[in-house]
């Protein structure tokens, strides 16, 4: 534990972190993925190799040969099996279902078909492979029985969409407890057009209990944001969903009566132990019609990622030294809530830490 970390390129990274095994996370943007070309990418530690079938189909495997270790990803793919370079072993991808060892003659018994290299669900949506990482030694994992794969709630069929990405050269957990960190808004995203340190007032915002998590129950949002002014009336509600998903959705109705929506789907996903990415996508129909809001919306998106980035990227400078660390009521509630349902988790004691709806204050 506590070991730096390299593997993403980020450097100087701080503490491990436990990570959860047994759930879906977005491995890449699935339209990196194409036919006959493969694809590397590092999830809880593991090394991927991803690509697309022929037929559409995305799979993902572990980029390690079942013969010698040597990465799945330096042999060849056309399209249908991937070939190890070493041996010339060749796979399906979805299955892992070894189908031909080139070495062998007619008077070895070896069949091939037994062998299978490590393969992983993976599922195409929202624009992203979702990889189901199962628990450290659950053998083969079929689809059947696995829990939904996450996806963006949308209210309509006709919406825009965005999505951004940063690497965090921190663990999961502190990537997790700045997500849902209330009282930093008015210091990292301080911008003229958003929020002024002046702004910062007391704040009473309600939770309540949901499966694996809890939920800032529905409430107009902060009066002292511009761009909320322009909505009408509206109704949010932020969901934290283990393992690593934050779930945002505005619904406002207009003085005409038209509703509207904005959706956004948050996770923090383990790279290593000790590094983690934070994927935003956000889907919505509000000003539809107007041009320009994709642009708009990815230019306000990626300054308030970078922020958050570029402030943590600072706390890992402080963290890498393991200093002790404070959680304070109630602007850190929601982190003691996020460590308790993580260790409930893990244990599988089935706890909750919120027995009922609560009431948090702080100012931001
Ligand atoms: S190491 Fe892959 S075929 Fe031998
Ligand atoms: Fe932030």
């Amino acid at each position: 534990m506590g070991r730096a970390e390299t593997d993403t390129g980020v450097s100087g990274a701080g503490p491990a972190a436990e990570m959860i095994f047994g759930d879906w996370y977005p491995a890449l943007r699935s339209d990196v993925l194409r036919v006959g070309k493969m694809t590397t990418a590092l999830l809880l530690g593991i090394p991927l190799v991803l690509g697309r079938k022929k037929d559409g189909a995305i799979f993902c495997m572990r980029d390690l040969c079942p013969h010698r270790g040597i990465p799945l990803s330096a042999g060849w793919f056309d399209g249908e099996t991937v070939m190890c370079k070493y041996h010339g072993w060749k796979f399906e991808p979805c299955g892992g279902q070894c189908q031909e060892i080139p070495s062998l003659t007619q008077i070895d018994t070896l069949a091939p078909t037994k062998i299978f290299a490590t393969s992983y669900p993976c599922v195409e949506r929202d624009g992203y492979a979702w990889v189901y990482v199962p628990p450290v030694g659950a053998g083969r994992v079929e689809m059947a029985g696995l829990p939904e794969v996450p996806e963006l709630p949308k209210f309509g069929t006709r919406f825009r969409s965005a999505h951004l990405v940063a690497e965090l050269p921190c663990n999961v957990d502190h990537g997790i407890i700045g997500l849902m960190d209330p009282a930093h808004g008015p210091f990292v995203h301080q911008a003229w057009w958003w929020r002024s340190r002046a702004s910062i007032h007391a704040k009473e915002k309600k939770f309540e209990p949901i499966p694996e998590g809890f939920r800032m129950s529905a409430h107009a949002p902060s009066s002292n944001s511009a761009p909320y002014k322009l909505l009408g009336k509206p109704v949010t509600t932020i969901d934290f969903v283990l393992p690593n998903r934050r779930y945002e959705t505005i619904r406002a109705v207009a003085t005409n009566g038209k509703e509207s929506w904005f959706s956004s789907l948050t996770t923090v996903t383990p790279i290593t132990a000790s590094t983690c990415r934070i994927d935003v996508l956000a889907a919505w129909d509000i000003f539809y019609s107007v041009p320009f809001v994709t642009s708009i919306a990815t230019f306000f998106g990626k300054r308030f990622v970078r922020q958050d980035q570029e402030t943590m990227i600072e706390q890992a400078q402080g963290l890498r030294f393991n200093p002790g660390l404070m959680l304070i009521d109630d602007a850190d509630k929601p982190a003691k809530w996020y460590f308790a349902l993580k260790q409930a988790r893990l244990t599988g004691s089935g706890a909750h830490p919120l027995s009922g709806p609560v009431t948090l204050h702080w100012r931001s």
